[in-house]
């Protein structure tokens, strides 16, 4: 077996809320291998970002093993951990989080800057990965003159300026509607197809269909973890959409 990209075990996290505990994560395991496209799952507050911020070195396990390309990060220090988050992670948020006076181009080269490790190729380079997500032709242009769609678009290329081992997306399509939501998810399995790996995050069932695994949260816990095609939850979700599709083709007919 390959080293996985990314190797947790019994990861807890509990925030401290003035004399509260927050327990959000409960003893997780989880191991992502090279090229895997994951989507994670589950209720509001189960702890989803709370997973993905500790995968992406925003933040620390309060207990537990991360390991990132075989590198144990829970005992590097806040230096180690940019640098790490830099040039291993691409982030993806919901609200894109992209500088709103800084063109389309400046955005994406931003992380280039910051690790000095591409700084020569900066220009070409985010150039380069605005053309992979489609957006050559919006280079110029300020956040506040692209469509949401758009803004999502230039912050993926964002994410894979620095050509990261993994692409974490924090429900990337909670901001757009749902046709601007498949072309987003279009841009992802294109992505994966190149051999970029992938974790999303996210509550639609059709979003997660596109996923080769889905791993379910309940109360900072894995309730499960199954190839989307063996997911009880996700094939009853498709049998009961192709049911539905059937019911409105036949009312169709009946009215036609
Ligand atoms: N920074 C924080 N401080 C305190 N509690 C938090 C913080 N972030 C999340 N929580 C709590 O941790 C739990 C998990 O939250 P979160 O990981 O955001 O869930 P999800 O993304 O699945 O909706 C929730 O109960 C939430 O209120
Ligand atoms: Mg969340």
């Amino acid at each position: 077996m390959t080293t996985p990209i990314i190797r947790i075990r019994e990861v807890h996290k509990v925030y401290r809320v003035g004399a509260e505990k927050v327990h959000a994560l409960r003893g997780v395991d989880l191991d992502i291998q090279r090229n895997e496209f994951v989507a994670i799952m589950g209720a509001s507050g189960s702890g989803k970002s709370t997973l993905m911020n500790i995968l992406g070195c925003l933040d620390q396990p309060t207990k537990g093993v991360y390991e990132l390309n075989g590198k144990l990060t829970h005992s590097m220090d806040s230096a180690q951990l940019a640098r790490v988050r830099n040039e291993e992670i691409g982030f993806v948020f919901q609200s894109f989080e992209l500088l709103n006076r800084a063109t389309a181009h400046k955005n994406v080269m931003l992380p280039l800057v910051y690790s000095r490790r591409h700084f020569w190729g900066a220009r070409r380079r985010a150039a380069e990965s605005l053309r992979r997500v489609g957006l050559s032709d919006r280079m110029d242009h300020r956040p506040n003159q692209l469509s949401g769609g758009q803004r999502q678009r230039v912050a993926i290329a964002r994410a894979l300026v620095n050509e990261p081992s993994i692409l974490l997306a924090d429900e990337p399509t909670g901001n757009l509607d749902s046709k601007t939501s498949d072309d987003i998810i279009a841009l992802f399995k294109k992505l994966h197809a190149e051999g970029q790996t992938i974790l999303i995050v996210t509550h639609e069932e059709d979003i997660a269909g596109h996923a080769a695994r889905i791993v379910r949260l309940r109360d900072g816990r894995v309730l499960s973890d199954n190839p989307t095609s063996q997911d009880p939850i996700h094939q009853d979700y498709v049998r009961r959409s192709l049911e539905a599709a059937q019911r409105a083709a036949s009312t169709e007919g009946v009215t036609a």
